[in-house]
């Protein structure tokens, strides 16, 4: 069984996750506006990544006998400059929630419960994977500059 404090603390991750679902629905919506379709295309599935971690949380909560919440989540954003800043915004956000996450691992640990640091180590090296996607995309961006901006919204449509 879940102490209530990791049941609550993971709770409030499941609303942060709700909230980056939210934010990267809103930059997919920024996106279509602005013409990139591709860049749309890709955070609606960003966006749909971040519900299956609130939904892999509520899992596990309910697994080990806690209760799962879904919380009031804060508005976000709805507005950028050029496709640079946004994705500029997504790893800056993902480099926060590896802290939150991190506080979670550390949580579990100082309780000694090892199915939760367990199961939370999946989303330790899932930050892995975000941080260097996004830091990636901004490279790319950064690289191929007003001219390529269209190359790499085609790619990123391929996702
Ligand atoms: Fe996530
Ligand atoms: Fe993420």
């Amino acid at each position: 069984m879940i102490s209530e404090k990791l049941q609550n603390a993971i709770n409030e991750q499941i609303t942060a996750e709700m909230w980056s679902s939210n934010l990267y629905l809103s930059m997919s919506f920024y996106f279509e506006r602005e013409g990139f379709s591709g860049f749309a295309h890709w955070m609606k599935k960003q966006s749909q990544e971040e519900m299956g971690h609130a939904y892999a949380m509520a899992e596990y909560i309910i697994k080990r006998g806690g209760t799962a919440k879904v919380d009031k989540v804060d508005v976000v954003p709805t507005g950028w400059g050029t496709s640079l800043e946004v994705f500029e915004h997504v790893f800056e956000h993902e480099r926060h929630v590896s802290k939150l996450v991190d506080a979670l691992v550390d949580m579990a640990a100082a309780e000694k419960d090892k199915a939760t640091q367990d199961f939370l180590w999946g989303f330790v090296r899932e930050q892995v994977e975000e941080e260097a996607t996004a830091q990636g995309i901004v490279d790319k961006i950064k690289r191929a500059g007003d001219a390529g901006i269209f190359f790499i919204d085609s790619q990123l449509g391929q996702r």
